[in-house]
């Protein structure tokens, strides 16, 4: 059970969550091209296939900022702790805590007086990962908030700790362009002129080591997707035949984006009970499923500009595939 919620609500949250996906589903399925958004990907089976992912020789990106994290946490500690004063930091999609684990060590062993708020739309995962830190390290302070992102950042403005947000593991390239713009400004608008932002992202690069990320050989990124329309079929009464579906990823090197596709192979038709509603799909036709966007050092400077926040540093891993960057509200 979540025990960060109280239980009578628990019945109430998963039928709107529920009521929400069909709306969704209906939504996204009803456009042209159809499209799913990719925050479905993140049921418990899709948590563990995402786990996978991170394990996968092809996905370079957890282990590029892993190597940041811990080849350079001096330098970042440092530079988020600036001062003796208390501060909060404040973690978006906290997920089991890998590689943020690796500051908080770090932190607490340099002294710094500060509390970590885990914050996490999915209760499983900020329940285990408070369970976890508690036994890890029994001297952090922690306070996590299953709350939507802005929602929690209007919460914690109540006190006048300083923050630092982080926002790691290239979140933010599930965001489309401007999408990304308008959310790290929705941020900054909530943030004071000291505090930060520390944000991971995957940079531009060879597009064979970047498109090979998203077509593993062993198929389970293509699970990961799939795995939506399953969910489907489970939560909504959905009759696909997976079998009928193919993934089928693409890389632009000039935008940065890279999207992925379950391409219909022929052509079919699918009902959602839940929706009372039949759904064709031409033979070759798309479902815009994700988002990977990829951004050079330079994007990266337009995109603070444009968002409120000015650029204090970037941290790269050996490589240079992936970028941890400190940002400051501008002033
Ligand atoms: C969570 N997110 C940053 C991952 C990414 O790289 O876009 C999700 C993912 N999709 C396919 N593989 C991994």
């Amino acid at each position: 059970m979540n025990k960060f919620m109280d239980p009578d609500q628990q019945e109430p949250e998963k039928h709107t969550h529920l009521k929400t996906f069909a709306k969704e589903i209906n939504e996204g399925l009803s456009q042209s091209p159809k499209r799913i958004s990719s925050k479905y990907f993140y049921n418990k089976r899709g948590d563990e296939l995402f786990q996978s992912i991170m394990r996968m020789e092809e996905y370079y990106l957890t282990d590029a900022e892993f190597e940041i994290l811990s080849l350079q946490k001096e330098e970042i500690a440092e530079a988020i702790k600036y001062s003796d004063g208390k501060f909060q930091l404040v973690e978006f999609g906290a997920g089991d805590g890998y590689k943020t684990k690796i500051l908080l060590n770090y932190l607490l062993e340099m002294g710094a007086n500060f509390e970590y708020v885990p914050i996490d739309i999915s209760a499983n995962a900020l329940t285990q990962l408070c369970e976890d830190l508690a036994s890890e390290m029994p001297d952090l302070k922690v306070n996590p908030l299953g709350k939507e992102y802005f929602k929690a950042l209007d919460d914690l403005k109540a006190n006048e700790l300083r923050k630092v947000v982080l926002f790691l593991g290239s979140n933010i390239g599930n965001f489309s362009l401007q999408v990304a713009q308008d959310f790290l400004k929705e941020i900054s608008s909530r943030l004071n002129s000291n505090d930060l932002l520390l944000m991971g992202v995957d940079l531009k690069k060879d597009p064979h080591v970047i498109l090979a990320a998203y077509n593993d050989s062993d198929g389970i990124t293509k699970a990961f997707n799939i795995n939506v329309l399953n969910r489907i079929n489970e939560e909504l009464g959905g009759d696909f035949d997976i079998f009928n579906f193919e993934h089928f990823p693409v890389y632009d090197p000039v935008t940065g984006s890279t999207k992925s596709y379950l391409i219909s192979k022929r052509p079919q038709t699918v009902s959602i009970a839940e929706l009372d509603k039949q759904f064709y799909f031409d033979q070759g036709e798309p479902i815009d499923m994700e988002v990977s966007q990829k951004y050079s050092t330079k994007d990266l400077n337009s995109l603070a500009e444009n968002s409120g926040y000015e650029v204090i540093k970037y941290y790269y891993d050996c490589k240079n595939y992936f970028t941890d960057t400190l940002w400051k509200i501008k002033s």
